[in-house]
């Protein structure tokens, strides 16, 4: 069957733990051929880093190949006027799955409607970053040895982080989560969308200082404000992890996490703490769960 992910909820927790549980195993031998004679095609509209090379790195340690498009509305034919459609129509031909990222909310459900082809969404705008989720759940759950039942806090921009949207989704999906969000003045999330959250059963604390931070959590996730989407509004960080802070209130067996790039959010000094995650376990598993996304799209 044709299985694109859009979005965290295209996929049931027993999709969840079958994509944990094929990462947990290409942690252990990072080389499979379940893509042999399969072709991905990247298109990303926008700057990446690590989900552009972990998904390449992904394609090809499982034995398949990659056509690679970096800012294609600039390269591409679109310059020359042709429809997003028809772009995403072209490359549906030349390969078996799309994996696209896109500036406006919305577009990876326009190409997953049109496209002749599973589309994987790399980051819509505001919208969502299911496998930036995925791999951010799989470290918790591969320290933790658990998807429920855990506390945990997130900061930063909370507004328009698509990272923290499908991380709420995903926790929102198993039992018994309770999350505190620690927001930056005027980055607080939509209450319609922290409501969506509540009434599918995750616990939700609204906190606007670091002192309300609750001792001995099981993981802290930061953010970056997404400057590039506020247009001409000015915001400061205010909120930021120092060494000083984890003594404060961390616990022996809280994971510091961030899907970087980090501007600032993040002392250096944090990094070397065996608990921070953001500059191993998190991108080590961003390949893993990027492998297994793709061998649960083509089984
Ligand atoms: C995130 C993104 O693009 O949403 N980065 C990533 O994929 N690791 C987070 C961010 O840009 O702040």
């Amino acid at each position: 069957m044709r299985k694109s992910l859009v979005s965290i909820d295209d996929l049931t927790t027993a999709d969840i733990k079958e994509i944990f549980k094929y990462a947990t195993s290409f942690s252990k031998n990072p080389q499979s051929n379940h893509l042999k004679g399969k072709i991905i095609s990247l298109l990303f509209f926008e700057p990446s880093s690590r989900t552009f090379s972990s998904f390449s790195a992904a394609v090809k340690r499982s034995g398949g190949q990659t056509i690679e498009y970096q800012n294609p509305g600039e390269t591409s034919s679109l310059k020359k006027g042709e429809t997003f459609e028809d772009m995403i129509k072209v490359f549906g031909v030349y390969s078996d799955a799309i994996v696209m990222r896109h500036p406006v909310a919305g577009s990876a459900k326009v190409a997953s409607d049109v496209a002749g082809t599973q589309i994987i969404n790399a980051g819509d705008g505001v919208g969502e970053h299911p496998t930036q989720a995925l791999l951010d759940g799989f470290t918790i759950f591969s320290k933790h040895k658990k998807i429920n039942n855990l506390k945990g806090l997130i900061v930063g921009d909370l507004k328009n982080g698509r990272t923290v949207h499908s991380l709420l989704r995903l926790f929102s999906k198993f039992k018994n989560n309770e999350i505190w969000l620690l927001s930056i003045k005027g980055l607080s999330m939509e209450p319609t969308e922290l409501e969506s959250y509540k009434q599918k059963g995750l616990k939700i604390n609204l906190i606007y200082k670091e002192t309300d931070i609750p001792k001995d959590l099981d993981f802290w996730y930061w953010t970056r404000i997404q400057t590039e989407r506020l247009g001409n509004k000015k915001i400061k960080n205010t909120f930021i992890l120092r060494n000083e802070l984890i003594h404060k209130s961390a616990g022996k067996r809280t994971l510091f996490m961030h899907p970087l790039p980090r501007v600032g959010e993040i002392s250096e000094e944090v990094d070397s703490d065996p608990r921070a995650m953001y500059l191993s376990e998190q991108l080590k598993n961003g390949v893993y769960v990027r492998m297994a996304i793709f061998k649960w799209i083509f089984k």
